[in-house]
């Protein structure tokens, strides 16, 4: 058997990480791994290679920025080459980036089976860009492996027949169980030393009496007016309570700069460089508080019980929310709402909770639904 999977940006790395594991245990299956190359810095894709011991990938596409339309557009062009020359049985995309979008259409204009990992989040918000990609991606695929039990039931509300649907866990938190220890013995300070963007003094950092933001989705840091009311609550209120860490994604920095933000930013905010997996992997272990609109923090958040205000209206990942026993609130960029929440979880424990089937073992078990696929059909 011949199995591609596909990789392109940050979020995808720790999801194949353990699939590629999973997958290398059987000698007889031929794995050949494309980069779109959609994320490209060496912070943004080559360290978590190294991190997670990815193995290199057999093909690097480049496809690099753009608008959507042109890194869906030129993906599908590169990576159908590919699959025209490799006839694979398989392609398997992960998560919900442009780069799965993209290679999804290309496997089923080819008529080749496709498996997606993390299939039926919804957040239905059609304005983001990864529900466009999620909706694409799982009406075309042959085999949806989710990752809890309300993405199944996502499925069967839109038709999908359950021969389709396979409830496998979540292959992030396989990563996660592989990694604490490593991230645990590192330690805070070197970590913010090594790290550190900007030359910034700060009090001794300790376990709970810091707070880590991240913030990146154009719905956050596109618009001015979105953007300045919540850097002035995080540099005038979060950053006078405790030291406030902010590893920033490229997108960010480039909106911080271009809104004439940047300046107040830095003097109050520690800004890190984008940091590798084991680094925030501590960072987020220490936390007292986590500020974020990413949707894999939510889900680390929950299994670590870090308390954490997710800045944005909605989740494709509910699992993670308090009323699902998870630790994640959702607060949107409304400022009054994210300083009430703030105001109340900084007097909360950490309440680590862990989703059923997130439990280390999903890789082994979608490889197994794959080699398996259509046996008893
Ligand atoms: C993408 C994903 C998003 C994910 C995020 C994590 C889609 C639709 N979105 O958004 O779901 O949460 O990755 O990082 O696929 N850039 C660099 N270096 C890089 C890559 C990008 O500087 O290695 C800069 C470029 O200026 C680029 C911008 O970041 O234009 C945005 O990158 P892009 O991949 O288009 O989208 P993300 O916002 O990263």
């Amino acid at each position: 058997m011949k199995i591609i999977s596909v990789v392109g940006a940050r979020p995808n790395f720790m999801k194949i990480a353990p699939f590629c594991k999973a997958l290398a245990e059987y000698p007889n299956v031929r794995h050949i791994l494309v980069h779109t190359g959609q994320h490209y810095d060496v912070r943004m894709s080559d360290s978590f290679f190294t991190d997670l011991e990815i193995p290199e990938p057999d093909i690097h596409l480049n496809i690099g920025s753009g608008s959507h339309a042109e890194q869906v557009g030129r993906t599908m062009i590169e990576f159908e080459k590919v699959v025209k020359i490799e006839r694979p049985d398989w392609i398997v995309v992960v998560g919900d980036v442009n780069a799965t979008c993209a290679c999804s259409i290309v496997a089923k204009k080819e008529h080749i089976k496709l498996a997606h990992i993390e299939a039926g989040l919804r957040s239905g918000d059609i304005d983001m860009p990864e529900e466009v990609n999620r909706l694409v991606t799982d009406r075309l695929a042959d085999l949806l492996l989710t990752p809890d039990r309300i993405s199944n039931a996502n499925l069967k509300a839109e038709g999908v027949s359950d021969k389709r649907i396979a409830f496998v866990g979540n292959i992030m938190i396989d990563t996660l169980e592989a990694q604490r220890l490593k991230a645990a013995s590192r330690s805070i300070e070197e970590i913010v030393q090594r790290e550190l963007l900007e030359s910034h003094d700060f009090p001794e950092l300790l376990d709970n009496n810091f707070a880590v933001m991240t913030m990146h989705r154009p719905s956050n840091v596109d618009q001015i007016e979105t953007l300045k009311p919540l850097t002035d609550f995080l540099t005038d209120e979060v950053a006078k309570d405790m030291p406030l860490l902010w590893p920033i994604h490229p997108r960010a920095r480039k909106q911080l700069e271009a809104f004439n933000l940047w300046e107040k930013v830095k003097d109050n905010i520690i800004l890190l460089n984008p940091l590798g997996y084991h680094d925030m992997l501590r960072l987020n272990m220490g936390a007292k508080v986590m500020l974020t609109d990413s949707g894999g923090l939510q889900e680390e958040c929950c299994v670590l019980g870090t308390p954490c205000l997710t800045m944005r209206w909605n989740t494709e990942r509910p699992v993670t929310l308090k009323e699902y026993g998870g630790a994640s609130l959702l607060v949107g960029n409304d400022v009054k709402k994210i300083r009430a929440a703030y105001c109340k979880v900084l007097h909360e424990q950490r309440n680590p909770q862990r989703p059923e089937l997130w439990d280390g073992h999903t890789a082994k078990r979608i490889v197994k639904m794959i080699l398996e696929y259509g046996e008893e059909q």
